[in-house]
């Protein structure tokens, strides 16, 4: 029975029941987080609660818990589910109101929160993009739950039979719908730098120090799509992917068309990091 967090309690996940007039169904007026946790050990919880922060002040929705009841609710989530591999997903909205655009006074917020078991060791971890247009809103820094251009831009991707789409706005690379994006170039890694136009990820925040920690010339720079295209090797990021070697975009293969050696150097780099984190000395 997966249990779930819902305004307070902890209950079985087919148990919550939610207004329809929530703000959060009627107009994705609400942020959200996505934060794995290894052999029952939390990975950065404090950026994921720094950038939850960073949302909810994005959406003027003032933060309902303070930073010690988010740990306590995060703590508690894992544990009753089992610890293990698990990826928490938690939301808040605005919470329900007669449905009208101004935002009412006085109604509290809805908080949520469920996991799911997560594959830390996936067995192919390869993925096979295209390009589209960035169709999103310019407040893509803020983790809405506002997702449906994403959603329209991976089912695009899915037509092409890839698994991800890397967004391009104004000819320069932003993002993935579900991930951040780095390219290389010989021996340089370049990530495009943190804006209005895509999510810090707290993953690629990881993937940078890790990257210099270890002597890479690892750069945030503007990224343009004749240099996504050029590119030796092509990596997507998230919290659940990790860093993910693309092997094929637009129909061409990237490189030789398979993962290339610094995704292994990185892939390795955040294995041992993720031993560590286990282990209690990283978090
Ligand atoms: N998404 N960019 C976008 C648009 C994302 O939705 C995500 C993560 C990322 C990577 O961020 P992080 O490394 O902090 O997970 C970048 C989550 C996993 C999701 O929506 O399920």
């Amino acid at each position: 029975m997966t249990v779930a967090y819902f305004n307070g309690e902890f209950l079985p996940l087919a148990d919550i029941r939610i207004s329809p007039l929530d703000r959060g169904f009627l107009f994705a007026d609400g942020v959200y987080e996505v934060i794995p946790a290894y052999a029952g050990r939390l990975f950065r919880a404090q950026a994921h609660l720094e950038r939850l922060e960073g949302s909810l002040a994005g959406i003027r929705l003032e933060n309902p818990l303070g930073r010690a009841e988010w740990g306590a609710l995060l703590d508690g989530i894992v544990a009753r589910n089992g610890g293990g591999d698990q990826a928490v997903y938690l939301q808040v909205t605005r919470g329900a109101a007669a449905r009208e655009h101004a935002i009412p006074d006085g109604i509290s917020a809805t908080v949520f929160a469920m996991t799911r078991l997560m594959d830390a060791n996936p067995s192919t971890p390869a993925v096979i993009a295209v390009t589209r247009p960035d169709i999103r809103w310019a407040r893509c820094d803020i983790k809405s739950v506002a997702l449906l251009a994403n959603v329209l831009v991976r089912e695009e991707a899915r037509d092409c039979s890839a698994s991800e789409a890397i967004m391009i706005r104004d000819g320069m690379v932003t993002e993935g719908t579900a991930t951040n994006v780095f390219v290389v170039d010989g021996e340089v890694v370049r990530t495009p730098p943190k804006s209005r136009h895509i999510l810090g990820g707290i993953t690629r925040e990881l993937l940078i120090e890790l990257a210099r920690a270890a002597q890479m010339d690892c750069r945030e720079e503007p990224v343009t799509q004749a240099e996504l295209s050029a590119a030796q090797e092509v990596w997507v990021s998230s919290s659940t992917k990790e860093v993910a070697p693309v092997v094929q975009l637009d129909g061409r293969p990237v490189g030789d068309g398979a993962p290339g050696p610094l995704w292994q150097r990185m892939h390795d780099l955040f294995g041992d990091f993720k031993q560590r984190l286990v282990r209690g000395d990283v978090d």
